[in-house]
């Protein structure tokens, strides 16, 4: 009864209301507007950076350390939300920065390589948004301590190939699932070789279609993962999922997988409820089309 509660409690974790989110949203579009690059492909968009904005802004941490910086849209977002803050930005190939500030402390390793044992946990915060598995970095977090996070592609199980916070928090154990279009010829050739090495395990499953091949892995629910997750979970004070900007829209969300594997069976799931009607957002046309595309139930941890 006690455990269960708990898990209520943590997730039901009320961070904003509804009308702060929305009064808030006109600061950060001034904001936005200015944002150095116009189309983060690949990066975060309009919904995880106002999440970002929002999230910074209460948290305050005097240190921040960014896992995947990408082109350096998010470093730019910190910089410019926390002014006296210190930012460690990492990433395992700089080379792809097109901003690069001068006091920002830029590393070129994983997050796991370095040592923080300098920084007070209390007022340091971790952005992932490296598509690392959160299952590796567990161990990670509890030894050094770590107490505030946030994660940026929080899908739930189905809909990525690794762990989630949300999929750990959910008592879900990851179903790996791998498309390999014949048009890929790199990943079929790699495809081939596994193939003759005999490098798949036992129960994997094989499908082959018209366009493409589909691998479905073995769930690995191992005592080692279990006893992680549950260390992990009893640590989790807060979880909270921003909400969308608008109505979550699962087809938008997933229209490249949608049409291109056609036999990927659509796992709608719940998502928080949106800040915002459709009526009630008049934003311009090229803003409005970056809503919902990139939607992943980006979320905030804070752990004891
Ligand atoms: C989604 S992008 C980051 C986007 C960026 N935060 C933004 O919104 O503009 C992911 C980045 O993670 C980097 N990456 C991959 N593995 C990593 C690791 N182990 N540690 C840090 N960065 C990693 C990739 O090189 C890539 O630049």
């Amino acid at each position: 009864m006690g455990r269960w509660f708990e898990s209520i409690t943590a997730h039901h974790t009320l961070m904003f209301s509804k009308s702060h989110l929305k009064k808030n949203f006109s600061e950060f579009l001034t904001f936005y507007k200015n944002r150095p690059i116009k189309n983060n492909q690949s990066g975060m968009k309009i919904d995880h950076c106002y999440a970002l904005f929002t999230l910074l802004k209460k948290i305050k941490p005097k240190y921040v350390i960014e896992s995947g910086v990408w082109k350096g849209q998010t470093t730019w977002l910190i910089k410019n939300v926390l002014k006296n803050s210190k930012i460690f930005s990492i990433d395992i190939d700089l080379s792809q920065r097109d901003l690069i500030y001068k006091n920002v402390k830029y590393l070129e390793k994983d997050i796991t390589k370095h040592n923080w044992s300098k920084l007070d946990k209390n007022k340091t915060l971790i952005i992932f948004d490296d598509h690392v598995c959160f299952s590796k970095r567990l161990n990670f977090i509890k030894k050094n301590k770590f107490k505030h996070i946030i994660f940026d592609d929080n899908l739930p199980n189905h809909h990525i190939s690794y762990y989630t916070p949300k999929m750990i928090v959910e008592n879900q154990y990851l179903v790996k699932k791998e498309f390999i279009k014949y048009s890929n010829f790199f990943r079929l050739i790699k495809f081939i070789i596994r193939i003759i090495k005999k490098d798949f395990e036992r129960n994997t499953k094989i499908n082959f279609f018209n366009r493409y091949i589909k691998i479905t892995y073995p769930i690995k629910n191992n005592k080692n993962l279990k006893k992680n997750f549950d260390s992990f979970k009893k640590k989790v004070q807060i979880y909270y999922e921003f909400p969308p900007i608008t109505k979550f829209n699962y087809k938008k969300r997933f229209i490249k997988i949608l049409t291109n594997f056609k036999e990927f069976v659509p796992k709608n799931y719940k998502v928080k409820r949106p800040i915002f009607s459709n009526s009630e957002t008049h934003l311009p046309k090229e803003l409005k089309s970056e809503l919902n595309v990139q939607y992943s139930n980006i979320c905030y941890i804070k752990l004891n």
